[in-house]
């Protein structure tokens, strides 16, 4: 198979954060599984100010917006790991989907909600999902919700049920790669 570039977005940006250890769970699984070595984009170290343009409006956007336009425009398609906040995503990931446009156009993205809570993010998921559709993105129909993060993901990133996680993250997975081989077909014939 074609080696893919794959970026995993991180969105929490809190002290003490859980959902990231599920990014690290991807990276590690893509490259246990599908050689393949995908890089964190992580919103705690671009530390983005708040939101007051778009991208393509700024006048002198930093070195740190432009290299993250240049990650999400070099890949395949994304992963967003994304924690549950009062029933939304955070407002660190919304910063960065309002900043691009031309970025997210026909991206294919797999959204992994994570909560403390026992659903999974799953109330997160669907504001996520509209939002990305809306601005054009292609957004896969499969789901990777963490419940319980604290107890089913370690700091390192394993999971406490290995063969279950690795289960469900190849159907996650499997999806976004025929998502990404669906729209390289696609270009290559048009
Ligand atoms: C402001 C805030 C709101 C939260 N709201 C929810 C919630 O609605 N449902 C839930 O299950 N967990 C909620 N949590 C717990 C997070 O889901 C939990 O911290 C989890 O680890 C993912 O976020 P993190 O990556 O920032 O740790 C909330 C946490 C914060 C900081």
């Amino acid at each position: 198979m074609e080696s893919k570039h794959i970026l995993i977005i991180s969105a929490s940006v809190r002290k003490g954060r859980r959902s990231h250890n599920v990014a690290l769970f991807f990276q590690n699984f893509l490259q246990e599984k599908y050689q393949i070595k995908a890089s964190i984009a992580d919103l705690k170290d671009y530390h983005f100010p708040i939101f007051e343009e778009r991208l393509r409006f700024l006048e002198n956007p930093s070195a740190q917006v432009l290299e993250l336009s240049d990650r999400i425009k070099q890949s395949d398609g994304l992963i967003i790991v994304s924690p549950e906040y009062n029933g939304g995503y955070p407002a660190s990931l919304k910063n960065v989907i309002d900043l691009y446009y031309d970025e997210w156009k026909r991206k294919p993205i797999a959204i992994s909600t994570v909560s403390d809570g026992g659903f999974g993010g799953a109330q997160a998921l669907t504001s996520l999902q509209f939002q990305l559709w809306k601005i054009g993105a292609l957004t896969i129909p499969a789901m990777f919700p963490v419940p319980n993060v604290g107890n089913n993901y370690n700091d390192q990133g394993e999971p406490t049920d290995k063969e279950g996680a690795h289960k469900r993250a190849t159907n996650f997975i499997n999806e976004l790669f025929y998502w990404i081989e669906a729209k390289k077909l696609k270009e290559a014939n048009s």
